[in-house]
């Protein structure tokens, strides 16, 4: 550990099957006007509460019996929309909310946070927020949330990611983590259980990603790069086995906990990071609107063959350390650089086993595409700084 660092992670989580008793105590503490943010229909067929009831009826069957008074803004896009956020922002502001409750993954928290921040700010909150990253001068109303699918740790941290459909632009916005990250947040794994399995493995695929973007930088013995170490050989572990059988509690709920910890802020104390796989999917999404997860997964093993040769010796602790790549004793010592590329083709081989695609056709983008997102892609990177020129090689050899 060689960089120095404060800490403090300000949301108060509930996890486990009793988790939704804690959101009374929640709620109590703000005042009695709800903005209530959801997706498209999800929050209508979860199961919770009584037998036939919804996610969505227990909700606000708890809200009520608070003595809330609940404004609605349903819908949330997956990747949602700077018109969603406005529309949320508009909601927020006239109807002088004291709390926005956020129910869904992580584009309906995304959102919620976006709409906290929004709400009170003058003028382009586009520009100003997201393209020009302007620090936050007026009033945030607080966030909670309710999770029902793992992947983004939205939950704990103060990201938000949006789509402007319009400048075909999907820009993150890492708010301050006291202001901006929930306040609470629900984790109950039974909640997932409803996830599509494609949901379900982007999710996965997304949890993995994090990890690694905050894994594959520098050079020291840190560790936090032993904890991600430990992180990663829980979430593979879990993963085969919630693939297996989706209700397994134990294996759902490993999943979920992977996800808020993988970036929660704990697992990038004392790194630089990486984070160019994220920057190059999210110009995919914004040209092809693909599940967050499954255009990460495309990227990785492409991305880091190409860059593997820059920091060699953490390619070959990843393949030794996570994936249990072994020197071969019958064909002689593997080389360093063989070791390396047999970890990334284990990366790979594990998201083909989860069933995810290996194409970038096969979520609808065109080669026209690929300069144009090449050349609309944020650069920088870990090991290696990328030019436009490297993500269009980049994006060609998964295309
Ligand atoms: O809209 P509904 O009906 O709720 O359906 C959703 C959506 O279609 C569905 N779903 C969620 N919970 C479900 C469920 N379906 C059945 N049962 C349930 N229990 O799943 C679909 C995907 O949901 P979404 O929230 O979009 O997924 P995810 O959590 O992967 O969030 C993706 C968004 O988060 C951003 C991504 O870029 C993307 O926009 N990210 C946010 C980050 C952050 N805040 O820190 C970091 C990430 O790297 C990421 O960029
Ligand atoms: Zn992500």
């Amino acid at each position: 550990m060689i960089r120095d660092f404060s800490y403090q992670n300000p949301t108060r989580i509930h996890f486990g099957k009793s988790a939704m008793e804690k959101l009374p105590m929640e709620l109590s503490q703000y005042g009695e006007r709800v903005l209530l943010v959801y997706g498209k229909s999800s929050i209508k067929r979860i199961p919770c509460g009584a037998e036939g009831q919804s996610l969505y009826d227990h909700v606000l069957q708890v809200l009520r019996a608070a003595g809330k008074q609940v404004v609605e803004l349903g819908g949330v896009s997956a990747n949602p929309r700077y018109s969603e956020l406005l529309e949320g922002a508009h909601l927020a502001r006239e109807n002088r909310v004291d709390l926005i409750l956020a129910v869904g993954g992580g584009s309906v928290i995304d959102c919620a946070k976006g709409i906290s921040c929004a709400a009170y700010a003058e003028g382009d909150v586009w520009e100003r927020y997201y393209v020009r990253q302007e620090k936050v001068n007026n009033p945030i109303i607080p966030v909670g949330s309710i999770l029902t699918m793992a992947g983004t740790g939205s939950e704990m941290n103060s990201g938000s990611v949006i789509t402007n459909e319009a400048q075909r632009l999907k820009i993150g916005r890492v708010y301050p983590l006291a202001q901006v990250a929930p306040r609470f947040s629900i984790l109950n794994p039974e909640f997932t259980y409803t996830v599509p399995r494609y949901q379900m493995v982007s999710g996965i695929a997304d949890i993995f990603s994090h990890l690694m973007e905050q894994y594959f930088s520098d050079e020291d013995d840190c560790t936090t790069d032993y904890l991600i170490e430990g992180v990663m050989r829980s979430l593979i572990s879990a993963s085969r086995k919630a693939i297996q059988n989706p209700q397994d509690y134990e294996a759902r709920s490993n999943i979920m906990w992977c996800a808020t910890v993988a970036l929660n802020k704990l697992l990038s104390l004392s790194k630089t990071e990486d984070w160019e796989v994220h920057m190059i999917e999210h110009q995919l999404g914004a040209y092809t609107d693909c599940a967050h997860g499954i255009g990460l997964a495309i990227i990785s093993p492409a991305y880091y063959r190409h860059i593997y040769r820059y920091g060699l010796p953490r390619f070959v602790r990843f393949a030794q350390q996570v994936w249990g790549v072994e020197e071969s004793k019958e064909q002689g010592a593997k080389n360093q650089e063989q070791i390396a590329l047999a970890g990334i083709d284990c990366l790979e081989a594990f998201f083909r086993e989860l069933g995810i695609p290996s194409t970038l056709r096969e979520v609808g983008a065109t080669e026209e595409m690929l300069p144009q997102i090449a050349h609309s892609t944020t650069l920088g990177g870990g090991y290696k700084t990328l030019i436009a020129d490297d993500v269009e090689t980049i994006l060609r050899a998964c295309y």
